[in-house]
C-alpha cells in the first residue's frame, strides 16, 4: 500500500479541515496534470509568437513604446484581438507593458529588441518566419509521417527532391537561406570564437548556404581563407552576403552537388545540420568525401542538435529529427556515438564535442 493510500484511508475518519491538513502534510507529491495539459496546448503560445512575429510587432515597436490601440493600428489588427494577442504577449514575456489600461505604451523587451526586430543586425526572426508560413501546418500531418515514413512537406504529392522543389520559388529560397542563417548564427559565432583555428588555414563549408559560417570564421581569423559550397542558385546569395562583410578576398562562394562533385580540399571541412538531412547511406559517402578532401591533421566539423548518447535529454534534437522526418522523410538526427562510429568507419581518429548554443554542439573528428 503507497503512503498515499495509507494516507486517504485514515482521512476518512477526520474532519474536513483535518483532512486537508494530512494530505498536504503527509502526501507524497500527487501527479500533477498541469504539464500535460500545458505541452498539449503548447501550439498556443508558439503560434502567438510566430503571428507576433509574422505581422510585424516587434519591428513596428523598434526601441519606442505604443499605446495597444495605436500599435493594433500600424499593424492593421481588428480591435477585438488587440488587447488579448499583446498582453498574451507580455505574459509570455514577448513584450513589456508600461501601466496598465488604454493608454499603457507597449515595448520590445531587451530580447525580442535585438532578436525579433528586422532592423537588428541581430535580427534571428527568419527562421521563426519560415516556421509559420511552413512548418506550422506541416507539423499538423506528424501523425501521417509517423505511419507513413513520408514527407509532408511541398514534396508530399509531387516526389520531387526537397531542395530542387523548394528552390524553384525565390521567395521560398530566400526565406529559407535566411531561416538557416538566424537558426545557426549564434552556434557559428560561438564555434569561431571556442575551437581552435591557430593551426589552420583554409576551411570550406560544405551546405554553407548564404555563407554565413565561412563569414564568422573569416572575421574572427584573419589566417583563414574560406570557401562556402552549395547548389547553384544559393550561390548569388552567398556572394551579396559576403559583400556586405567586405569579405571577397577571403571568402569565395562555389557551387556544385556534393554528392556528385569532389568537396574543395581544406584544412577543416564543415557540414552544418547537413548530415541530418540524408539517410544513412549518404551520411557516409558525405563524411567519406570529407575525409577523402582532408589532409593529414586535417578536421571535419558537423554543427548539429547531436543527440545525447543515451537518447534522454536533447528534447529539441530529437525534434529536430522529427522534423526531418517531415522534411525529408528518411532523414534523421543522430548521437555523438553515431557520428564516431560513422567516422571511425573512414579512418577519421580523435573526436572531440564542443557544446555550442543552447541545443547544438559541434562534433569533431580530426583525420
Ligand atoms: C539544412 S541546410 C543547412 C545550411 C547551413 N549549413 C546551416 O547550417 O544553416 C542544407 C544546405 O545544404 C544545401 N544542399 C542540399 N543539397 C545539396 C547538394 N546536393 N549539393 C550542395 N548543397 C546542397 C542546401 O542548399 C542548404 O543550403
Amino acid at each position: 500500500m503507497t503512503n498515499l493510500a495509507v494516507v486517504n484511508r485514515e482521512a476518512v475518519h477526520l474532519n474536513g479541515k483535518q483532512k486537508a491538513a494530512a494530505l498536504l502534510t503527509d502526501a507524497p507529491p500527487q501527479p500533477n496534470p498541469g504539464r500535460i495539459i500545458e505541452m498539449g496546448m503548447g501550439f498556443w503560445p508558439a503560434k502567438t509568437l510566430l503571428a507576433a512575429v509574422k505581422l510585424g510587432v516587434f519591428t513596428t515597436l523598434g526601441q519606442d513604446a505604443l499605446t495597444g490601440e495605436e500599435l493594433g493600428s500600424h499593424l492593421g489588427l481588428h480591435e477585438r484581438g488587440v488587447w488579448d494577442f499583446f498582453d498574451t504577449l507580455v505574459a509570455l514575456g514577448f513584450l513589456q507593458r508600461a501601466g496598465n489600461g488604454p493608454s499603457a505604451g507597449y515595448s520590445n523587451t531587451a530580447e525580442t529588441g535585438l532578436f525579433l526586430d528586422k532592423n537588428s543586425p541581430q535580427y534571428i526572426g527568419g527562421m521563426l518566419e519560415m516556421a509559420n508560413d511552413r512548418l506550422y501546418q506541416f507539423w499538423g500531418s506528424l501523425e501521417e509521417a509517423l505511419q507513413t515514413g513520408q514527407p509532408q512537406n511541398e514534396i508530399k504529392h509531387v516526389g520531387e527532391p526537397f531542395f530542387v522543389k523548394l528552390y524553384q520559388s525565390p521567395d521560398k529560397l530566400s526565406q529559407f537561406m535566411a531561416a538557416m542563417a538566424g537558426f545557426q548564427m549564434g552556434n557559428f559565432i560561438t564555434l569561431a570564437k571556442r575551437f581552435d583555428f591557430t593551426p589552420y588555414r583554409t576551411l570550406c563549408d560544405i551546405g554553407g548556404a548564404s555563407g554565413a559560417l565561412a563569414i564568422q570564421v573569416a572575421l574572427n581569423h584573419p589566417q583563414m581563407q574560406c570557401v562556402t559550397f552549395d547548389l547553384p542558385p544559393v550561390e548569388p546569395i552567398a556572394q551579396k552576403a559576403i559583400a556586405q562583410f567586405d569579405l571577397s578576398e577571403r571568402v569565395k562562394a562555389a557551387s556544385g552537388d556534393f554528392f556528385v562533385d569532389d568537396f574543395p580540399k581544406a584544412d577543416v571541412i564543415t557540414l552544418g545540420n547537413i548530415l541530418h538531412d540524408w539517410n544513412l547511406e549518404k551520411k557516409k559517402l558525405l563524411i567519406r568525401k570529407a575525409y577523402e578532401a582532408l589532409p593529414a591533421g586535417g578536421v571535419l566539423i558537423a554543427i548539429e542538435n547531436v543527440i545525447d548518447n543515451e537518447r534522454r535529454q536533447n528534447a529539441f534534437g530529437l525534434m529536430m529529427s522529427l522534423n526531418m522526418l517531415i522534411e525529408l522523410g528518411d532523414g534523421f538526427d543522430y548521437t555523438e556515438s553515431d557520428f564516431r562510429r560513422w567516422c571511425s568507419e573512414v579512418g577519421f581518429r580523435r573526436f572531440e564535442l564542443i557544446p555550442l548554443a543552447g541545443p547544438t554542439s559541434a562534433a569533431i573528428a580530426y583525420k
